[in-house]
């Protein structure tokens, strides 16, 4: 099973930040990033993962989020660890291939082949507004650029073959220049001609993550990514997401072992059940409706404050151009539970829509093996509800508990993310042409 921690400022929970077990002063500071990221490891974690959004996502009045980069800090999260992945995501809607290309292969060489790029369109209006747009891309298009944007990618980590560097101080050649390729890409969205101004990457590429559940989103998936985050409710959803996106793999003649589905689950973990659920019931009562619907509204795309929180949702265009999987997982949530709006934003509260786990670590470690086992997973991505707290309990309780049942690594087998994930490092595709 591979284990994820997705991280974020004080906890997962919208009302972490108020309650006694967090300290939101930290939200900024790298020592408890730093902390996280080593409990993290003790777990033998896979990876460490931070979300990342090009606008203030949430009403700051309420939370205690925003802050820092993912990509700078991670590159402060692997001076302090020395197996765990780290992966940040980055957006193809608002970059360039070669910025990007660049960080991340700088992130690659500076953690010694740990990092990840968790790719995502920003299906943000706000996003759009910070870069010169008065409304974000249409949804097909933005896949259709991120499509572009990753064959870009890929072809400047390439450029550079793996045996490039020579480093012969007697000779004075430093890199093999027949091995540093310029491949002049022209296409509808990118003119780059390479190559990259950094050699290879130690994982050839860095670990290629996406998270939107969409229809675009899932071939997209299949195409290109090796790892998958996703929101799923209930078991029988989750399996049908699984089948569903590694049926589609055959077709770019990939095995369903090159792509990792990782549902995320917010646990929130007591020595009783009951310590869980009073735990749960905490952070509920710390919960501000005005905030909640602020929430909701931003990504049903529709103002919510003026319909009675005691009421039903009204109906939602699940064809957005935003989040189309997120704007589903939430039609179907309120419609099966016949939730109010007030019911269903504390029920989005703890996880924004991914599954809430409130159990001991018996519980929980049930929870991951049934899916686990029966083909709706290939591990997880656990987004704790408070922090610290709740990443030390998960690794103090439950990773030990999966660890009995023969479900968990006890040590890192290798040293790069991909080997934690059991994934092949690519070939370079201009070496093998120059082989062939
Ligand atoms: C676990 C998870 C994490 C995500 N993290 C981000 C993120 O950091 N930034 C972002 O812009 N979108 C993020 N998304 C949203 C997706 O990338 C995507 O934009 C969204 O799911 C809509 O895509 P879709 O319309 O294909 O479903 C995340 C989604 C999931 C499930």
């Amino acid at each position: 099973m591979h284990l994820n921690a997705f991280l974020m400022g004080v906890g997962h929970h919208e009302a972490a930040w108020r309650h006694p077990r967090t300290e939101p002063g930290r939200v900024l500071d790298i020592r408890h990033f730093q902390q996280l990221a080593r409990i993290a490891e003790r777990g033998k974690l896979d990876s460490v993962f931070f979300a990342d959004g090009l606008a203030i996502w949430n009403n700051v009045r309420h939370n205690a989020t925003g802050g820092l980069e993912p990509l700078t800090l991670l590159a402060a999260l692997a001076a302090v660890t020395s197996h765990i992945g780290l992966i940040a995501t980055a957006s193809t809607t608002y970059n360039e291939p070669f910025h990007l290309a660049r960080k991340f292969a700088s992130l690659d060489h500076i953690s010694g082949g740990r990092a990840g790029w968790n790719i995502v369109t920003s299906a943000g209006t706000a996003e759009a507004q910070n870069f010169g747009l008065d409304d974000r891309p249409a949804h097909s298009d933005r896949y259709e650029r991120a499509a572009e944007f990753l064959e870009v990618a890929v072809k400047l980590w390439d450029s550079w073959d793996d045996d490039a560097l020579v480093v012969n101080r007697r000779s004075g050649v430093y890199a093999d220049t027949d091995k540093v390729h310029t491949f002049d890409h022209r296409g509808k969205h990118f003119r780059v001609r390479g190559p990259l101004n950094v050699p290879r990457p130690p994982q050839g590429h860095p670990l290629l993550v996406q998270a939107g559940s969409s229809e675009d989103g899932k071939e997209f998936a299949a195409q290109y990514a090796e790892a998958v985050f996703t929101a799923q409710q209930t078991f029988e959803e989750a399996k049908g997401f699984y089948d569903d996106l590694k049926s589609r793999l055959a077709r770019y003649g990939r095995e369903p072992g090159e792509l990792k589905v990782l549902p995320g689950i917010s646990p929130i973990i007591g020595s009783t059940e009951r310590e869980a659920r009073r735990l749960e019931a905490e952070l509920e009562e710390l919960i501000n409706p005005e905030y909640g619907v602020s929430q909701l509204s931003q990504i049903a795309g529709i103002d919510l404050s003026a319909y009675p929180l005691d009421g039903p949702l009204p109906p939602l265009n699940v064809h957005t151009e935003g989040n189309q999987s997120r704007v589903k997982l939430i039609v179907d949530l309120a419609r099966r539970e016949s939730l109010t709006i007030r019911r269903l934003i504390a029920r989005l509260a703890g996880g924004r829509g991914h599954r809430v786990v409130a159990g001991t670590p018996v519980q929980i470690a049930d929870q991951l093996q049934h899916w686990y086992e029966n083909g709706a997973a290939d591990g997880f991505n656990v987004m704790p509800a408070h922090l610290p707290g709740g990443l030390e309990d998960f690794v103090d309780h439950v990773v030990p508990e999966l660890q009995a049942r023969g479900l968990f690594r006890l040590e890192y087998g290798g040293r790069t993310l991909r080997e934690n994930y059991g994934l092949r490092r690519p070939v370079g595709r201009f070496a093998t042409a120059a082989v062939s």
